[in-house]
């Protein structure tokens, strides 16, 4: 059991494996927050309320008690206009003009079983508490869901908005969840960045006021993944009480942490509420997105380990989460878009033997593309490239025993496309003003039903029609004009949530509808890498930076919400594409192999050494591929910081490891680097090949060993440990 209540003090535990989340119903009939942390016997805990109204507060309405002011009472929900002056949950505007509701208690369920939301992924299993509140003045009401994990440290919290009322209602803003820290002093982690520049770590300290991340883009988008972790100002990657969350959405999104006057903290989030509103006819409902809360007194490495954990249980897709993952070759960065039948065929023979054991072909093999500029929504094969059909490169390709992987970008259309030129209103647009290019291209309307019937129509008849065993989903650019012909005008600013539950409804279509088809995601890189596309790909393609060292940064930054086996991460060639730098093949492979490994570059050039070398990394990729896809990750060096990077990776009962270590830059006359090793069992005995040592795991974490790495730039050391 997961969720406990005292029926008298009204007053609800919600408990992890290490942690308890608390709050009860107070006299007015408002959830308080009381408590999010470490583990806690069920105590009364009334005791630990501030309250206090102050002059210039106000009072509850109808009442005149003292210390009765909404805006001192710590929320699971917030709203505005009865004396809460803090960022609200809910905004509704109602058909009067009145913009204010007071939710209270009306009673609460357990459920056993966890309903999935209607039209968007979420996490499974658990068990879940709802809270229902009610406005009786307008009908309007709302149902908080928390689902509890007895085997995890993580809740997931949502919130439905409901209009019983016989007239519309609209909703400015409507939030997943609120809840309160107590008073202290916080940072913000929250990860920035931009195409081949993926997820940098970013510490802010939080203040009064309002602090925030968004995206207006109708993606999560590399700009800040969604995602913040609140810190109490001295925790750090392995102490202190840190709080993270996550919200599993893919399109533009608030999170937000608001030092409050009482001086706790507030964070809440969920759709931008930016160019949003949604309009609520009588009877009708409004599901907010999921958004998962991860607690760890443990640092970021704790809340991290958890939310891979929950993700790895509870989100991912059963059947491949931690089945052996494609090893592959991709023909990207090796031909861009030229190629035909016999540079393809000759990139397969030239990887024989080398355990390789899946082809995908990318971008270039439909409609009229032989660069970016056309044929994107034309999914029909280019014969006169390919000559044979896909057919033919997938007969050779399944003859030498690999499986065969195609590259798709389902929501895109190219103006020199037959269907543009059919269908000009696919794309996403406002008739009289003229579209952005962006990669020379555009998006389809996924909010419109005979749009998204036509992608999944030509999409399917092409899987069903080829025997594809793998498909890479591409999105390379992000929408803008934000306008769907033929909507309503008062419906127009529900376009960027519309364009996600779109999105979700293709995938449920598509990936969905071919479970024996391994998808990957991916976005021009990793710009749309969040818990939503990991709901249907196990695997999204980290970055198109594909260059070691600066991989070691965007995975470190990656890996504080999502797991190793999410990170699709491939060996390239030198000089690297992306940055032209020239780092050693084994500093590379030891890189990628820290994910779902794979290989892109020229390999009809190999020689027989580098056959060897390759099949060497493939084979050891293949002896800790189990701890990649179910292991526990220690942060140990921080690239972003110092000159060094590692990660260990432990096995759940602990009884392997592997740790992965890199020095960026060569140094003259090193002093001795000493490595301490991290989550192993102080009192088991392990065997590290490479050291040919048999050591304790608590002499190997407290005293460490020396790491001693060859001359040179971008060098790795790689350590197994084995129980003995
Ligand atoms: C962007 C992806 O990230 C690349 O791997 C490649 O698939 C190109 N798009 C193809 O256009």
């Amino acid at each position: 059991m997961a969720i406990y209540i005292d029926k008298e003090s009204k007053t609800f535990y919600l408990e992890g494996e290490n942690s308890t989340y608390s709050f009860f119903i107070n006299s007015f009939g408002y959830p308080e927050h009381l408590y999010w942390g470490k583990k806690i016997h069920r105590d009364y805990l009334l005791m630990a309320r501030s309250g206090g109204a102050r002059s210039c507060e106000a009072k509850v309405p109808g009442t005149n008690e003292g210390g009765s002011t909404y805006n001192h009472m710590l929320p699971e929900i917030s709203y505005f206009g009865t004396g809460d002056y803090r960022e609200p949950t809910v905004h509704p505007v109602f058909e009067d003009g009145s913009r204010v509701t007071e939710l209270l208690y009306s009673g609460y369920d357990i459920l056993p079983e966890k309903p999935r939301i209607s039209s968007m992924p979420s996490m499974s299993g658990g068990e879940t508490l709802v809270i229902y509140l009610y406005d009786t003045i307008r009908d309007f009401g709302a149902e908080l869901y928390y689902t509890a994990y007895p085997d995890s440290d993580v809740i997931s919290r949502r919130i439905i908005y409901k209009n019983e009322s016989n007239k519309k209602i609209k909703l400015d803003r409507a939030y997943s969840f609120a809840l309160a820290l107590p008073k202290g002093d916080y940072d913000a982690l929250t990860l920035f960045g931009g195409w081949a520049n993926e997820r940098n770590p970013e510490r802010t300290p939080l203040h009064h006021g309002v602090f925030s991340i968004d995206s207006k883009r109708a993606t999560s988008s590399a700009t800040l993944n969604p995602f913040m972790a609140v810190m109490e100002r001295g925790a750090s990657e392995d102490r202190g009480n840190v709080y993270g969350f996550n919200l599993i959405y893919s399109s533009s999104y608030a999170l937000k942490a608001e030092g409050a006057s009482g001086g706790h903290f507030v964070v809440s989030g969920g759709i931008n509420d930016f160019d949003f509103s949604w309009l609520l006819s009588p009877g009708e409902s409004f599901e907010t997105p999921e958004a998962v809360l991860s607690f760890s007194a443990e640092g970021l490495g704790g809340m991290s380990r958890s939310f891979h954990r929950a993700y790895r249980e509870h989100l991912i897709n059963k059947r491949y989460v931690k089945a052996l993952r494609p090893v592959l070759i991709n023909n990207w960065e090796a031909t861009y878009f030229e190629f035909t039948f016999e540079k393809l065929a000759a990139i397969v023979d030239s990887i024989e033997g080398t355990g390789i054991d899946t082809f995908v072909l990318d971008d270039g093999w439909f409609g009229k593309r032989d660069d970016d500029n056309s044929g994107l929504g034309d999914w029909v094969v280019n014969e006169a490239k390919l000559s044979g059909g896909l057919d033919r490169l997938i007969d050779y390709v399944h003859s030498k025993g690999l499986k065969f992987g195609l590259w798709f970008e389902p929501e895109m259309i190219s103006e020199d496309s037959d269907i543009f030129r059919a269908h000009p209103d696919y794309a996403i647009g406002i008739p009289d003003r003229p579209r952005c290019y962006s990669r020379n291209q555009y998006a389809m309307d996924l909010t419109r039903e005979d749009v998204r019937d036509y992608i999944v129509d030509s999409i399917n008849a092409i899987l069903k029609k080829h025997d594809i065993d793998y498909v890479k989903w591409d999105y390379n650019r992000n929408v803008t004009e934000f306008f769907s012909e033929g909507r309503d005008p008062d419906r127009q600013l529900e376009f960027s949530h519309r364009y996600a539950l779109g999105l979700y409804d293709i995938c449920d279509r598509i990936v969905l509808a071919n479970p024996d088809i391994f998808f990957e995601g991916c976005s021009g890189g990793g710009a749309r890498f969040d818990p939503a596309i990991l709901y249907y790909f196990p695997q999204i393609w980290t970055s198109d930076d594909s260059d070691a060292e600066e991989r070691t940064h965007i995975q470190w930054g990656t890996s504080y919400a999502y797991p190793l086996s999410a990170m699709a991460c491939h060996v390239s060639a030198v000089p690297n594409h992306q940055v032209r730098r020239v780092t050693p093949m084994r500093t590379r492979a030891d890189i990628a192999h820290l994910g779902a490994t794979g290989y892109e570059l020229d390999t009809t050039v190999f020689t027989d050494k580098d056959r060897d070398e390759v099949k060497r990394q493939v084979a050891e990729y293949h002896k800790m591929e189990d701890l990649v896809l179910d292991g526990d990750l220690y942060r140990i060096e921080d690239p972003t910081k110092t000159n060094f990077f590692s990660f260990a990776i432990v096995s759940p009962d602990k009884s392997r490891a592997h740790l992965t270590c890199y020095r960026s830059k060569g140094q003259p006359n090193p002093e001795p680097h000493i490595v301490k090793m991290a989550g192993l069992d102080e009192n088991k005995l392990y065997f590290i090949p490479e050291l040919n040592l048999m050591l304790h795991g608590s002499t190997l974490m407290n005293v460490g060993f020396a790491v001693n790495f060859n001359k040179g730039d971008f060098m790795t050391r790689t350590f197994n440990f084995e129980e003995k």
